[in-house]
C-alpha cells in the first residue's frame, strides 16, 4: 500500500489536486493506494493529538494508522516561506516514528507558485525523514510556476506528466 500525503491542510489545495493525479497514475499501474489529506486532521490536533495526548483523538489516529500500515509514502509538498508546511512538520511530530516512518521507502513531489519548484522545501523535508530513518527516492520531481500549469485540477504538460509516470514507476521498483 501506498499513501499519498498531501502536504497541506489549505482549503481547495492544488496539492489535492497533484495527489488525486498521482493516485490516478498508480492506480492505471496496478498498485493499491490511498490519499492521506491534511486538511483531514482534527482542526485542534497540535494540542489534542500530539505528545501526553498521543493516541486520544481518534479522528488523528484514523491517519497515524494509514501512515503506520503503508510500506511506501509519496509527499506532495507546496513550498510554503521557502520550505514545507509547518502543519507536516506538526503532523510527522504526532507519529510514532518507528511504526510510521523507520524503514519505509517514498517519493517527494515539490510544487509551487514561483520558481524553485520547493527545491529548497524538499531538501528540508529529505533531512528530517533520513533522520527518522525513511529512505528518500532520489529522484525528486520539483514542479514550479504550478499555477500555470494546471488545467481543470489537472497537470496536462507532457514533460511533467511522462516525469510523474517515471517516479512512480521508480517508487513502486523501490
Ligand atoms: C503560506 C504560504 C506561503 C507560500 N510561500 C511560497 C513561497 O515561499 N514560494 C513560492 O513559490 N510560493 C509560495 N506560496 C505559494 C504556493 O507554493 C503555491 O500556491 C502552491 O501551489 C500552493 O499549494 P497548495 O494549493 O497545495 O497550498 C505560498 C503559499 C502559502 C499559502
Amino acid at each position: 500500500m501506498i499513501a499519498i500525503v498531501s502536504g497541506t491542510n489549505r482549503e481547495n489545495a492544488v496539492s489535492m489536486d497533484i495527489a488525486r493525479q498521482y493516485s490516478e497514475i498508480l492506480k492505471e499501474k496496478g498498485v493499491e493506494n490511498i490519499i492521506l489529506n491534511l486538511q483531514d486532521l482534527p482542526p485542534d490536533f497540535i494540542f489534542s493529538s500530539l505528545y501526553g495526548n498521543t493516541g486520544k483523538n481518534e479522528q488523528f489516529n484514523r491517519a497515524t494508522d494509514i501512515m503506520n500500515t503503508s510500506e511506501k509514502f509519496v509527499f506532495i509538498i507546496p513550498e510554503y516561506n521557502g520550505s514545507f508546511p509547518g502543519v507536516l512538520k506538526a503532523f510527522l511530530d504526532g507519529l510514532d516514528r518507528e511504526r510510521a516512518l523507520a524503514h519505509k521507502k517514498c517519493a517527494l513531489v515539490g510544487i509551487s507558485a514561483g520558481d524553485q519548484g520547493a527545491g529548497p522545501a524538499l531538501s528540508h523535508f529529505t533531512d528530517i525523514l533520513n533522520y527518522c530513518g525513511t529512505h528518500v527516492l532520489a529522484y525528486r520531481l520539483r514542479i514550479p510556476n504550478i499555477g500555470r500549469l494546471m488545467t481543470d485540477h489537472k497537470i496536462t504538460d507532457s514533460g511533467y506528466v511522462t516525469r510523474m509516470h517515471k517516479q512512480a514507476d521508480m517508487l513502486i521498483g523501490f
